[in-house]
Formats: C-alpha cells, sequence, structure tokens
C-alpha cells in the first residue's frame, strides 16, 4: 500500500470514532427487544483474535465513502470486532489509513482514488466484492456500495469461523441480479403459510409503529446477499396500494435502505378496477395501462429504490388475464412498462393452474400446468418481466422434478421460486434442511439434445442463458415468511434462510459447507457442535421424506387443508390435482407420453427419455412418473410396497434418533435454544410415528399386501384407549381412520373422565407413552397414576395447526423408567377445556431400554 497515496485532499483524518460508536450503539438498542437467537447467524461469538489476525487486531477502520451502506459496513465492522475480536476498533473517515493495521472499505472507484489502480485487476460488477491485504491494510473494496456492505459481511464471516487471514484474496460476485424473498404476510398481521408468529411488517391493518424487526431482517438478509423482499402475500391484499397505505409502507423501505434491501410489493390484476374505480382490468385497456402507471409513479415518489412487484394471478381463486382472454404476458407487460422508466421488474408467477381438474379424466395433470400456460409466451414478455417458477411442478412437495418450464422458456428471464418456509415439510416442527433438496433442482440439466452442452437450472436463472441480447436478468426467490418468534420459529431452521441467500449468490456452494458455514456462525467452532449440527441437518430431508411421501409420491398430507399431519386420501378425488392414484393394484401418476397425461414429454428429450423409461426412472421419482402395480421391484431389488413399510420404519427410527445425538450438546449450545430444538426434535421423534402408522397402514389396507416383516398393524405395548375401562370417556370415529390408532379414539364430555386398565405383564421399568391428541384451541389437562401414584401430570397446551382429532394434532407424552408391578392400576384422567375433550388414542407401556437414575414412581 502507499501511504503517499492521491488521498491528500480528503485527507483530514476524521476521527469519527464517537459518531460509529454511537450508531452502532443504536443497533444494539434496536436489538434489544428480539428475543433469544434473534441474532441469529450474526451472534458475533468471541473467537481467538490471534489466530485471525497473526500480526494483531487491525485497530482502524477507515470507511472511505459515505453512503448510508458503507456506513451500515462500518457499523457491521464495530460489532464484529466488538464481539468476535474483543477490540474497540477507531474509525477514521477519508483518512490516511497508512499507518499501522486498518481496515480500509469504499467502492472501486473510492479505493483507486485511494492507492494508485492497478490496471490489470477486473472491474467488480455490481454487488460484488473483493477482500484482499495490502501488507498491514485489510481492504475491502465493492463493485458499488452495496458490494462494500457484502464485503463487510464476507469479511466478518470468515471471522468468525476463525480463518487466519494473513493471506486474503478473495473476489466474489453474485450470481444473478434478482435475490429476493417473498414474505405471505397479511395486513392483519397473520402470514399465510408462516410458522413463527405473526408479521413483523404489520398488525391490525397497518404497517407496524416499530420496524426494529424489519429493520433487524433487512439487517440478516443483505449479510448473506439477499438485495430484495416483498413484504406483502402473492394472494395480495390490494388495500395496500391506497394511497395513505403505500406512505406507510415507503416507512419499511427506509429501514430496509441502509441494508441495501429494496422493497417490493405482491399486487392484484384487478387493482385498477377494484380501487381504482376502473370498469375493468383488462389489461390492453388503455385507461388501465395508465392507472398502472400512474399508480408505479406514485409508488416511485415514496420508495424511490422501489424494486418491483410480484404478480400471482388466474391461480387458486385469484382473478387475472384470461377473464378477457389475455394472456400472462400481456398481464405482466402492462406493469412491466409502467415500472420500466424507474428500473423496477416484474416478478410474475408460473404458479397458474386450474384447481378444478376432473379427477376421473386420466390426462388431466395439474403437472403439466406451467408449461401448458407458458411455453406458448416465450419471447413476448418485456425485458423487465422475469418469470418465477417453483422449482418443482406442483407445489414444494417433500421431492418432485424440477420444473419442466424452466426449459421451456429460451427467450425468458426466469426465476426460480424456492420455499423457506416448510409448508409441505413439516412447518418447522420437523428438521429439513432443505438445501439438499434446492440444489438437486439447481444442478438438474436441461439440456435440450444429449449432444449439447449441459445447461443446469441455475445457469437458466442466472439470466446468463437466455438466447436475446437484450434480457438481462435472473434470479432466485426464497418464500421466507418470517415471523415475530425467533424469525423461523425453530433455531434450526435458519440453516433454510441462510442457505437460500448463500444459494442465490452462489448456487456452486456445496449443501454440506453451507450448513458448515451457519453452524459455526450461529452456534460457534466447537468441533463436536458442527459435526451433530451438520449431520441433523444434512440427513433431515431424508428422513423426513422416508416417514411422509417415498418415491416421489408427493407428501401424504392432508392436501387440501393446513398440509402438515397424514391424510393420504385427501389428495384423491378432488380437483387440486395433487393425485396419487393410488388403488387396490398400484400408485402412482401414470405421466408417460406413451400412456399417460404426456406430462415427460415437456421435458428436453435426454430427461424426458430417462424419465419416460422404467428402467431408467430413478427409484425416488418413480412414482410421481409412472403408476406401477405395488408388486413392482424398485432398483433397489425391494417391491413398491415393502420398500413403503421399510422406508416408513427406517424414517421413524432415524427421526428418534435425532434426540439423543442433540442432547449430547447440552451445555454446548445455549440452554434457550437447546431446549427449544429438544422441545421439537421430540416431537418430531412422536409425529413420526403417527406418519409412520398412518401411511403403512393405509396402504396395506389398500393393497392388501402385509408388511413382509409383521411390524404393520401391530405394535407391541399398544393398549387402544377404547378397550380399557372408559371411565366418563367415550369411543369416537376418526377422520381420516388412518391417523388414529385403530381408527379410533377417546373424548370426555364430562368435566372429568379416566381411562384404566390393570397390567398383566411381569414387574419391571417400564417407558410409557400416552398418545393424545391436542388441538390449537383449548388446554386440556391430563395425569397418569399407576396403583394409585401419580406419575405425572400435563396439560395439551401446544398450537398444533387443527381443531380436529387427526394427524395434524395427534401427539405424545413418553415417561421413561416407570416401575410397574403385575396388577397394578394405570389410569390417565383428563379433563377437557373448551372444544377440547382431552382426547386419548392408546398408550404404548414398552420395557425401558435405560434405566436411568430418574425413577419414576418409586415411592412405592
Ligand atoms: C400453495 C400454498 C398457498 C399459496 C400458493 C402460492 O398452494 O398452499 O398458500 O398461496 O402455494 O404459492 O401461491
Amino acid at each position: 500500500m502507499s501511504s503517499s497515496g492521491p488521498c491528500v485532499a480528503r485527507c483530514a483524518a476524521v476521527s469519527a470514532a464517537i459518531l460509529f460508536s454511537l450508531l452502532a450503539g443504536q443497533f444494539v438498542a434496536a436489538q434489544t427487544p428480539l428475543g433469544a437467537g434473534e441474532p441469529a447467524w450474526l451472534a458475533y461469538r468471541p473467537v481467538n483474535a490471534a489466530a485471525v489476525f497473526p500480526g494483531g487486531v487491525p485497530d482502524t477502520i477507515v470507511k472511505l465513502g459515505n453512503d448510508v451502506l458503507e456506513d451500515s459496513a462500518a457499523r457491521e465492522l464495530a460489532l464484529g470486532w466488538r464481539g468476535m475480536l474483543r477490540h474497540e476498533p477507531r474509525f477514521v473517515n477519508n483518512a490516511d489509513a497508512g499507518q499501522g493495521r486498518a481496515v480500509v472499505m469504499g467502492t472501486q472507484a473510492e479505493i483507486d482514488a485511494w492507492r494508485p489502480p492497478v490496471t490489470h485487476e477486473k472491474h467488480l460488477t455490481q454487488d460484488a466484492y473483493r477482500l484482499y491485504r495490502v501488507s498491514d491494510v485489510v481492504v475491502v473494496e465493492g463493485g458499488d456500495a452495496r458490494g462494500v456492505l457484502y464485503g463487510a459481511f464476507a469479511l466478518l464471516r470468515l471471522i468468525a469461523e476463525q480463518h487466519s487471514l494473513r493471506v486474503l484474496d478473495e473476489t466474489s460476485a453474485p450470481w444473478a441480479l434478482v435475490r429476493w424473498t417473498n414474505e405471505w404476510d397479511n395486513p392483519n398481521g397473520t402470514i399465510e403459510r408462516g410458522y413463527a408468529g405473526p408479521s413483523i411488517f404489520f398488525e391490525e391493518g397497518r404497517v407496524r409503529a416499530d420496524l426494529s424487526r424489519a429493520a433487524a431482517y433487512a439487517r440478516l438478509l443483505s449479510s448473506v446477499g439477499i438485495d430484495g423482499c416483498t413484504i406483502n402475500n402473492v394472494n395480495a391484499a390490494i388495500d395496500l396500494l391506497k394511497p395513505e397505505n403505500v406512505r406507510d409502507i415507503a416507512r419499511i423501505a427506509d429501514v430496509f435502505r441502509p441494508y441495501g434491501v429494496r422493497l417490493s410489493l405482491s399486487v392484484d390484476m384487478s387493482s385498477p378496477q377494484v380501487i381504482g374505480g376502473l370498469k375493468t382490468f383488462d389489461p390492453l385497456n388503455a385507461e388501465v395501462a395508465a392507472w398502472w402507471n400512474s399508480k408505479i409513479d406514485a409508488i416511485y415518489a415514496a420508495i424511490p429504490d422501489f424494486g418491483g412487484v410480484v404478480i400471482k394471478a388466474d391461480s387458486e381463486g385469484r382473478v387475472g388475464p384470461s377473464q378477457y382472454g389475455r394472456s400472462p404476458a400481456d398481464a405482466a407487460n402492462v406493469v412491466a412498462r409502467a415500472l420500466k422508466p424507474h428500473g423496477g421488474v416484474v416478478l410474475y408467477r408460473g404458479f397458474v393452474y386450474n384447481n378444478h381438474l376432473d379427477w376421473h379424466d386420466m390426462k388431466a395433470d395439474r403437472a403439466r400446468a406451467g408449461y401448458d400456460n407458458f411455453h406458448a409466451l416465450d419471447g413476448k414478455f418485456d425485458d423487465n418481466v422475469i418469470v418465477q417458477i417453483k422449482h418443482g411442478p406442483i407445489d414444494f412437495q417433500v421431492r418432485e422434478p424440477v420444473s419442466p418450464l424452466f426449459a421451456g422458456l429460451p427467450n425468458t428471464n426466469e426465476a426460480i421460486e424456492l420455499q423457506i418456509t416448510q409448508e409441505y415439510t413439516g412447518q418447522q416442527r420437523h428438521l429439513v434442511y432443505l438445501v439438499p433438496m434446492w440444489k438437486e433442482s439447481l444442478n438438474t440439466d436441461m439440456r435440450a439434445s444429449a449432444a449439447a452442452t449441459p445447461l443446469p437450472v441455475k445457469e437458466i436463472v442466472s439470466g446468463r442463458a437466455v438466447a436475446t441480447q437484450h434480457h438481462t436478468a435472473g434470479g432466485f426467490v426464497g418464500v421466507a415468511n418470517v415471523g415475530t418468534d425467533g424469525w423461523l420459529g425453530s433455531p434450526l431452521a435458519l440453516s433454510n434462510l441462510y442457505g437460500f441467500g448463500r444459494l442465490a449468490w452462489e448456487p456452486n456452494l456445496g449443501a454440506a459447507a453451507i450448513s458448515d458455514e451457519w453452524t459455526r456462525l450461529s452456534f460457534g467452532n466447537d468441533p463436536e457442535v458442527r459435526a451433530t449440527i451438520n449431520k441433523l441437518e444434512l440427513d433431515s430431508w431424508h428422513i423426513y421424506e422416508s416417514y411422509t411421501g417415498p418415491l416421489g409420491v408427493g407428501t401424504l398430507t392432508d392436501i387440501i387443508g393446513i398440509h402438515f399431519g397424514p391424510g393420504v386420501e385427501s389428495a384423491e378425488r378432488n380437483g387440486w390435482g395433487q393425485w396419487i392414484r393410488a388403488d387396490h393394484d398400484g400408485v402412482g401418476m401414470d405421466r408417460t407420453v406413451a400412456t399417460g397425461t404426456g406430462y415427460i414429454g415437456q421435458y428436453p428429450a435426454p430427461l424426458a427419455a430417462e424419465y419416460e423409461s422404467l428402467a431408467t426412472c430413478p427409484d425416488n421419482l418413480l412414482l410421481f412418473m409412472h403408476h406401477v402395480p405395488y408388486t413392482y421391484r424398485l432398483h433397489s431389488g425391494l417391491t413398491v410396497m415393502q420398500y413403503i413399510d421399510n422406508t416408513h420404519y427406517w424414517g421413524a427410527q432415524a427421526a428418534a434418533a435425532q434426540v439423543p445425538a442433540w442432547e449430547a450438546l447440552q451445555g454446548k449450545v445455549s440452554d434457550s435454544t437447546y431446549a427449544e430444538v429438544l422441545k421439537r426434535l421430540k416431537f418430531q421423534a412422536g409425529h413420526a410415528i403417527v406418519w409412520r402408522d398412518a401411511v403403512t397402514e393405509w396402504f396395506t389396507k389398500m393393497s392388501g399386501i402385509p408388511d413382509a416383516l409383521g411390524r404393520v398393524g401391530h405394535y407391541p405395548g399398544r393398549i387402544e384407549a377404547e378397550s380399557m375401562h372408559l371411565d366418563g370417556y367415550e369411543t369416537v370415529d376418526v377422520t381420516p381412520w388412518e391417523t388414529a390408532s385403530g381408527g379410533k379414539a377417546v373424548i370426555c364430555d364430562l368435566p372429568e373422565c379416566a381411562v384404566q386398565t390393570t397390567w398383566e405383564k411381569p414387574d419391571g421399568w417400564y417407558d410409557v407413552t400416552v398418545q393424545y391428541f391436542d388441538l390449537l384451541h383449548g388446554h386440556s389437562r391430563f395425569s397418569l397414576s399407576v396403583a394409585g401414584n401419580e406419575v405425572e401430570r400435563w396439560i395439551a397446551g401446544d398450537t398444533l395447526p387443527s381443531d380436529k382429532l387427526n394427524g395434524s394434532t395427534s401427539t405424545r407424552i413418553t415417561l421413561d423408567n416407570v416401575a410397574i408391578h403385575r396388577g397394578d392400576i394405570l389410569r390417565v384422567t383428563g379433563r377437557p377445556d373448551g372444544a377440547e375433550l382431552a382426547p386419548i388414542d392408546y398408550l404404548s407401556i414398552v420395557p425401558s431400554a435405560v434405566h436411568s437414575t430418574v425413577i419414576r414412581n418409586a415411592a412405592r
């Protein structure tokens, strides 16, 4: 570095230390109301400073520019220096940083002015950054101010991972221009498919007064390179476009801005009619176009860096251009033309399908819809329109092939839509690290012919692969749906938000590498913590898939409801088209060209050939592509039916094994995180059994083929509540039948009831499980006694997402090491609360595997 560089006139070396500490202080204050775990991966835990900076920690931070994003970068470094390096840095603005150890940060232009530009260096592109050393100085150089901020976060990441920065030269540029989250928040503060409490943006129809969480969220997003956030539900509340609401929404954009996150809105195509008072919303009508122009101008007047709009139309009850015989391109373009002068974009969702399909029509196929509706429009979209395509052709199932539409729009900008919120993947109560699944989609090769160069989906959405010159953008959209409860509710689910951002920046990063980064940033560098959490994360998708929807059949959940617990038959005989077409003889959708819906023909030839043939179709997509008999043998040699049984038993066991794995981390992660994760993993272990039993019993009954290993329907130690002596309880049928053991449960319509049985087996130590239903509303009270001694009492106080007895509300409590003697009376007493009638499904009493020192019922 040249200490006599060209900073002469600006070298007033204004010490801004006080200003910066004030700013940083303000930030910490803004963080205070947030709950535990909410700094997420920006925890900035102490590291070994000498290992990171062997020559000594830089004590001066030089901020060359004055952009608000560079201010944020400086503030962030201050937080990182204090938290991780235990060091209070000195801040200087426009300074001569030539003396001593320093971090100098600025845009490429600012850095060039500070030191003589090096001619062979490559120009840094938009949002890109470069980290390098010039003797004792660490340089954070950005392609623009946002690049400086991203560079600062990257430097902090390296420090958090305790890398030595003795040698440093890292240049990084984002893969795609659009890296957005969509939040499905409603103005009343609820969030569609959100599993972490109410909205951080809205309450009671208005933008929240306190937007500190929105600011903290923008900071999190920025730290992984996410540059846009759509703050409202794709099922858009039309009123949000009213002037008073736009003014209010501008306050959210104000708190996003310091982190380089551009706000965007979901809009409804009927807005010109509904709030504009026009007679039509026909996108080809001149008045409609004028309305959009003036509305978008007004938005930019309030939010100068507004990112653009997301449009869901002609889908799931939303109106759209089809009402006027117009196409999605007509609809997208009218809004795009209003946005164009301001640099905004339209993300038009490819999720357009008919949810009133005819179940009896064997050629009907929802999976075809994206391609059928959009392929013919290729090249007809304006260059600031991006078609936003869900990664699979159905709807975020636990496994789907990649959508063929990605290959169907070679002359159109495309973005991939991934779902961070775990709608069909356990709603954050089940651990599912989704990055491996997303990577399968991104890496799927959509080449047009076997001879052509590979064309993976990640290349298509980079925006570089688009055939025509005037198309420039592509991207990644993650449906995040964060809420006030620790962003995603589950501390471990944050890896998905983190992973989405990292993949959108660089999809070639490996799933394991991303998990490890996130773990180190969130929990520190302890090798045991890293190994345990990484394993849990990396195994999780496969485990969840095993006990929910195997072989590509889809998540076998209640398709028309809340998408949580099992509900196998709900997929069938309705217009939603998530059919599995299971009958007595076989299962799966025949999507072949030869005999089925022809869906497979939408793929480029090499992929179509692979899927069309049973010989080459991968087992894990078999039932998505083909209808086969239960006796069909997979590549593994197992029959479909035996695979279904085995995988569900394996999955439930693997889910149970996650609990002790996590328990080994007690004392190594914060107590609150430990307890929160343990609670969720225990729930998951129990719920995996509900899933296992429901799916295996359903298929056993449907196929008439018994489990070769004799497990299904035979549960050692299980005592059905309805078979016990009922004291006030009455037996009811549960719907769907497969979600309760034996299809029945008992409920209590009195102030108090009980079930009891006499123990006829040998004296011993037993683990006692009570399987009961915990509805969304109501807090029934239960107690378990053995031979008159109360062993445990508990309240059904969870908020499982249904008010019915079904696979979403079935849950359990397990008491380990209960001493039971032959002849003892076991009695469960239930006291209902409101409409929750203290429902019980069964008891399970099995010999204790481990006799711990905690001896229940030892009084006897
Ligand atoms: C799913 C989800 C809906 C959502 C829709 C969408 O169907 O269940 O809540 O509105 O996707 O992506 O538009």
